[in-house]
């Protein structure tokens, strides 16, 4: 906007001084994006995938449906395909909300990347559980593991392109977490998992998929067993960074860990992008560790009437320099896929703490694209 005596003596009595000084890139202020498509700006690089809800996957949320149909080429469920949606007690398999999401791909021609096999979240206790309700035993838990990688890959197998088998399994400094599966069957329920997806759906893909993959402790320990399992022969393609990131992601790191994935045979996918513009409650605790819940504190949630435009402009520049990162190394990386549609029904609006205002996709809570949405479409085009 040009700045003449007019406009400026209109803002200032109108107390529109921000509106007034920054032109359309830098604004807050949604931008029309009816000529705009990520996955076609996309497409020469990497596929663009998004998470989506039940009621996007059964079409009931029109306005998410309108996005996802224009933005995205791949599709991943939210909830719906993992153990507790699919199975929440024992052989009692409900697969409608994923078949609902299957279908919508298929007639929309978009892929599906299953997620999860093994987790130890959103998994019922009985799962681990035995009749008496003790511990369940190593060949109880696989004979589980195998039951229900069976129905739910087995059921999709021609379908769904690739599987998040395995899903965080290691800690922070790359020893293995603690959990239920590593208990009670032990250190090979990561290979045993793998087997299993590869027996159940013979041409899907497999991944490894976890938080905080750009720490190198991290990473390293989950290409070390990926090396493993292929030397063992056992299948896996590729490791997806979640990338559950603030408005500083760690863009070197990043670098460094698509170079070693790239380096070990792998392709490396971003599977769960969002960036919150909020502070997060414990520094020394960031990731995406679903269990964190901290108690609703106003000084948390400054934004709960809208974003300042000081935080709009970390939020663009952010989003900006990871896609040069992405589209540097768009060789070695096959997707990115961001974990929700709007701003309206991101998990990072109750996470970690529940009941804030968060921004942390591309799509506003009038389900319009934000304005540097158009600078990343302009930034693919830089590439070849
Ligand atoms: C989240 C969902 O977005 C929420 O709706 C749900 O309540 C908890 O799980 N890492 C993962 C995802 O692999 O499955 C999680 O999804 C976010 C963290």
């Amino acid at each position: 906007m040009k700045l003449t005596i007019t406009t400026v003596f209109l803002c200032l009595v109108f107390g529109f001084v921000s509106s007034c000084t920054h032109n359309k890139s830098t604004s807050t202020q949604a931008s029309n994006t009816t000529d705009i498509s990520l996955q076609s700006a996309f497409a020469p690089h990497f596929n663009i995938g998004v998470a989506i809800n039940t009621q996007q996957a059964n079409g009931k949320d029109r306005q998410s449906v309108v996005i996802i149909n224009r933005h995205f080429d791949t599709l991943t469920a939210e909830n719906d395909m993992k153990w507790e949606s699919i199975q929440p007690s024992s052989n009692n398999f409900t697969f409608e909300a994923a078949d609902a999401l299957v279908n919508y791909a298929k007639s929309t021609n978009k892929n599906i990347i299953g997620h999860t096999l093994v987790w130890h979240q959103q998994t019922p206790d009985w799962v681990f559980e035995d009749a008496n309700g003790n511990l369940a035993s190593r060949e109880l838990l696989l004979s589980r593991m195998k039951t229900h990688i069976f129905a739910l890959a087995g059921r999709y197998k021609d379908d769904i392109k690739g599987w998040d088998v395995v899903n965080e399994a290691f800690n922070e400094d790359g020893t293995l977490r603690e959990s239920k599966w590593l208990q009670i069957i032990g250190d090979d329920f990561i290979e045993k998992a793998f087997e299993y997806a590869h027996q159940a759906a013979p041409n899907a893909k497999l991944y490894y998929n976890d938080y905080n993959l750009y720490k190198a402790a991290k990473m390293d320990s989950v290409i070390a067993m990926a090396k493993g399992l292929k030397a063992k022969g056992i299948r896996i393609d590729g490791i997806g960074e979640q990338g559950h990131y603030g408005v500083e992601p760690p863009l070197k790191q990043l670098e460094l860990s698509i170079q070693k994935v790239a380096a070990a045979g792998l392709t490396m996918m971003i599977t769960e992008l969002d960036i919150s513009v909020l502070k997060f409650p414990d520094e020394n605790n960031m990731g995406a560790d679903i269990s964190l819940n901290f108690v609703l504190q106003d000084e948390y949630n400054p934004y709960a009437n809208g974003i300042s435009q000081s935080s709009y402009l970390k939020l663009a520049k952010a989003y900006k320099d990871l896609f040069r990162l992405f589209l540097t190394y768009r060789q070695d990386i096959d997707r990115v896929t961001f974990w929700g549609v709007s701003d309206n029904d991101t998990w990072r609006n109750n996470w970690p703490m529940n009941g804030r205002t968060d921004y942390p996709l591309l799509f506003d809570r009038d389900y319009q694209a934000k304005a540097f949405v158009q600078d990343l479409v302009a930034l693919a085009s830089e590439y070849q």
